[in-house]
């Protein structure tokens, strides 16, 4: 057996050596003796990040539901493939079996295809956390089809812009979603969003929380009939490594999403070896990943990285609060969970609700535990290790983006000492390094820079959708030959890694990836509102909160500040999503700017943040005087 599986420190550094120093060599060991292929490959690498362009295993042949799903159905046709543990705990959970998934997948395979999709099209998928998003995100890859899937959060308007930035030919919805107590009409935002759409030719619909819809004819259709009716096989599509595989946006800063282009063969090299190691699954293991899979997150680690080992991956339906706080807890003794992945906002939300809920349960059966999506601060890595992990259950606080497919810097469980905040080391096969503002890279420990990667990993995003241009300008400018990330970050004096957070206009708010520039659009286009500016400021349990500030037109000076609160609110939810909406919103009579007109968020930043008596020199601002009246009404 090559590297698959580290065991102790020593050998995840020769391991790491190994890959860095010959990282053709190394991945083409991992993907031989790991994967089905239909043809081998002729290159292992070819890359220029100066075009920029990356491409792994050119001229293989496979297609990853293969990997996911059939080879299994010899060793582990029985075994559990998905747990689909449903909002409400009475409801009872689903076992569906790599058998089971192999058919279900087919199926929706095959009712797309009668649809009309082809290798290449484009499918938006709309749905909340039930079976059917994995079957039909696999059923896309299947045969071909490039899915682009929507968090189910996202508001019609926001939808919307992603069907038709990548030209999706269908969506697939569900009815409704239930999200805790209260039920989400989805069918209804899709409605909304299609008015504004024209390249959508038909619909599918699951049947979730049966509720009274109404069916477009000639597009819209219940998929469940479909399903019954359909062959029970499907023989997949040969795909190139370099095929495109899926669309997922993220937010940027500037107001367009970007559609984040992932591909086939190295994407799926990628997640499934960074699963089996930063989780250290073993084949009785029930895993489960908390994320939704409308995030990268639950792309690499619920679906793709965990079949691809042969893995029991949990699809939690609902929320952590419901129907208490112990949920989370309930589930992990239920099915008896070896791994668990959450974000550190929900542990934060938990341990504001006391250990009472945790002690309820047992949770003798983790072995690893996992955060993603945001820094972890010291007090919550503690409750996590001390209530939950009981201090038997090594945290791997796992540092990625959704440009990078997969888990960048992070600890392996049981090798790599862990430290509260730090992301600790890179992952094998990852070159980060620091860099300094003249652009230069800081060698040695004990320093802190802009984090970039030196060298392309097999799950790079290989493009944005339709714009390669800003692809190249957003990552691949800032430092000639480097990937940048757009974090901060520091190395200890052992070489740690810490993530000290985005020096860039994007906020990260209860582990959602959010930039400025979309919501202050939105609230601008409030009748009222002349200028807007946001910023994030210190949060106890969403990490970072946002903090708008408003200039107000003349007209609108003598209005109702509290409606106006809500009234902005409102448009955000509507443009974007509940997740955008500002916790505070001050109205004031300028906005500090430089003399080139820009904005200086980074004295709002110190404000906001109640550090505004540490401002430094604004005497070079083209209007210093807004900034005591500014400081003077902060909330
Ligand atoms: C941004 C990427 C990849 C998971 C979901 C988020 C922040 C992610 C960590 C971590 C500190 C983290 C970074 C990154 N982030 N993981 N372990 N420690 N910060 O994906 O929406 O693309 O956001 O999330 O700022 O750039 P995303």
């Amino acid at each position: 057996m090559s590297n698959y599986h580290i065991k102790h420190l020593e050998e995840y550094y020769q391991v790491y050596r190994k890959s860095v120093r010959n990282p053709e060599v190394f991945w083409e060991e991992i993907a031989e003796e790991h994967f089905m292929w239909r043809k081998k490959w002729d290159k292992v690498l070819s890359w220029d990040f100066t075009k920029p362009e990356v491409k792994w295993f050119e001229g293989a042949k496979l297609n990853i539901t293969e990997n996911c799903i059939d080879r299994h159905l010899y060793t582990r046709g029985d075994k559990t493939a998905i747990i689909f543990e449903p909002n409400n705990p009475e409801e009872e959970a689903q076992h569906i079996s790599y058998r089971e998934l192999h058919e279900k997948v087919c199926r929706f395979a095959n009712v797309l295809k009668a649809k009309g999709i082809q290798k290449g099209d484009r499918v938006c998928i709309y749905l909340p956390m039930i079976p059917e998003l994995a079957i039909s995100m696999l059923a896309c890859a299947r045969i071909g089809a490039i899915h682009s899937i929507v968090f189910a959060g996202f508001s019609s308007t926001a939808l919307a812009s992603r069907i038709n930035d990548a030209t999706c030919k269908m969506v697939i919805t569900s009815d409704g979603s239930y999200r805790g107590a209260k039920t989400i009409d989805l069918q209804g935002i899709v409605d909304d969003a299609l008015e504004k759409c024209e390249c959508v030719e038909s619909v599918l619909v699951v049947k979730r929380i049966n509720s009274e819809i109404r069916m477009k004819e000639d597009r819209d259709e219940w998929v469940q009939p479909l399903l019954d009716n359909a062959n029970t096989d499907c023989e997949p599509e040969i795909m190139d490594a370099e095929d495109s595989l899926f669309i997922l946006y993220t937010s940027g800063s500037t107001g367009k999403p970007k559609g984040m282009l992932h591909t086939t063969a190295g994407y799926m090299v990628y997640t499934a070896y960074t699963f089996k190691n930063v989780f250290q699954y073993r084949e009785k293991d029930v895993y489960w990943c908390s994320a939704d899979i409308g995030w990268i997150t639950g792309h690499s680690y619920i679906v793709y990285g965990p079949l691809c080992n042969g893995a029991t991956s949990i699809m939690f339906e609902g929320v952590p609060s419901y129907p208490d706080f112990g949920r989370f807890w309930d589930i992990v003794d239920k099915h008896k969970v070896s791994q668990f992945y959450t974000a550190p906002t929900a542990i934060r939300a938990l341990a504001k609700e006391g250990v009472e809920h945790v002690a309820k349960h047992d949770l003798s059966t983790l072995k690893v535990l996992g955060t993603v999506g945001e820094p972890i601060n010291e007090e919550a890595w503690h409750w996590y290790d001390d209530n939950v992990g009981k201090r038997k259950a090594p945290i791997v606080d796992t540092y990625f983006q959704t440009e990078n497919g997969g888990i960048m810097l992070t600890p392996i469980p049981y090798v790599t000492p862990t430290k509260p905040t730090y992301a600790t080391l890179p992952f094998i096969g990852i070159q980060p390094c620091l860099m300094d503002e003249n652009g230069v890279e800081l060698n040695g420990n004990q320093v802190e820079g802009k984090l970039c990667i030196k060298f392309p990993w097999p799950s790079i995003a290989r493009t944005i959708w339709g714009d390669h241009q800003r692809y190249k300008d957003t990552y691949f400018s800032a430092y000639e030959n480097k990937y940048f990330t757009g974090d901060g970050a520091l190395r200890d004096e052992v070489g740690y890694y810490r993530i000290t957070g985005r020096v860039d206009d994007v906020i990260i708010v209860s582990g959602h990836n959010l930039g400025t520039a979309p919501i202050e659009d939105a609230i601008n286009e409030h009748p009222a509102v002349a200028e807007s500016a946001i910023v994030g400021f210190p949060h106890d349990i969403k990490g970072n909160a946002l903090y708008g500030y408003v200039t107000l037109k003349e007209t609108g000076e003598s209005r109702n500040h509290d409606n106006l609160r809500k009234e902005i609110n409102q448009i955000i939810t509507e443009q974007i999503g509940p997740i955008a909406k500002l916790d505070k919103v001050q109205f004031t009579n300028g906005l500090p700017k430089t003399r080139s007109g820009k904005i200086m968020r980074r004295i709002l930043r110190k404000i906001a943040g109640k550090d505004g008596d540490n401002l430094g020199d604004i005497s070079t601002l083209l209007n210093p005087e807004v900034v005591q009246d500014i400081k003077d009404n902060v909330l």
